[in-house]
């Protein structure tokens, strides 16, 4: 198998905060998920995959080149924030189609892209409308369709259905899973609830207080291990009992 991600005794101090000694390979179409507590580091190792930071020990490759050392829009690196960051001054098209605009692709080859993706992610009723008018679930989908508009190789998700209803949620996670069938990216997203990571990823990781450990198949998530502190996270102090979400 490829490795689409090669992430080596990675490093890299944040305030207070440590992402310590961190070593994982994601590998050419795999969905992993890496899981843990709020405070664990888990959007800042979002982040470093994404190369957004530049002092660090280790390394972040990418298809086998630094991340850092390609340029940005060269990347092709798709990211949905947790709050979707969409811009509230533009309609859902021109959201969409910002990155392309960027790219200076001409106004019509931008429109059909947008509507092929708007097409796809269900969300072609609402193209004129602001963010702010929109549901949850719209502002989600307008997210994706601005990340994937650009073909990413690899998309990178924080958090991604965190804001969502539950009914919602699970329509997400359909959405995703196409997507993933239709654009045959690699997917890296962070979460905190356990059956999400579950149902979504081929394999996990759980991140403890900067350190990712206990990476594992997602169908043997609840395995025990050596590690207690793994063991606490997914069992809580008294075995038997999952921790609540
Ligand atoms: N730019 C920064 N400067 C200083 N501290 C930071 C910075 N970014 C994140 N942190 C700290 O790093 C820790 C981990 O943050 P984060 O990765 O956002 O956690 P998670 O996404 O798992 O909730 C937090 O304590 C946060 O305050
Ligand atoms: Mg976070």
């Amino acid at each position: 198998m490829n490795k689409m991600v090669e992430i080596k005794d990675f490093s890299i101090r944040l305030g207070n905060f440590e992402l310590k000694n961190i070593n994982l390979d994601i590998f050419d179409n795999e969905i992993f998920a890496v899981l843990g507590k709020t405070g664990s580091g888990k959007t800042v190792l979002l982040e470093s995959v994404a190369g957004f930071y530049r002092r660090f020990s280790g390394n972040v490759n990418i298809q086998g080149k630094s991340v850092v050392d390609v340029p940005l829009e060269k990347r092709k690196i798709g990211f949905v924030y947790q709050d979707f960051g969409l811009f509230p001054h533009m309609t859902v098209s021109d959201n969409i189609g910002y990155g392309l605009k960027i790219q200076k692709l001409d106004k019509q080859k931008r429109e059909k892209k947008v509507a092929e993706m708007a097409e796809i992610l269900s969300i072609g009723h609402v193209l004129n409308q602001y963010p702010g008018t929109l549901s949850g679930g719209e502002r989600q989908r307008t997210a994706l369709a601005r990340a994937l508009v650009l073909d990413p190789k690899m998309l990178l998700m924080d958090e991604p259905f965190s804001a969502l209803d539950p009914a919602t949620k699970q329509s997400m996670y359909k959405q995703i899973e196409t997507i993933h069938q239709i654009f045959g990216c690699t997917i890296l997203f962070v979460t905190h609830d356990f059956n999400e990571a579950q149902i979504m990823a081929d394999r996990i990781g759980i991140m403890v207080n900067g350190e990712l450990r206990g990476i594992r198949k997602s169908v043997n998530l609840f395995e025990s291990c050596q590690d207690e502190e793994i063991n606490n996270f997914l069992w809580g102090n008294s075995r038997g009992v999952k921790n609540a979400v």
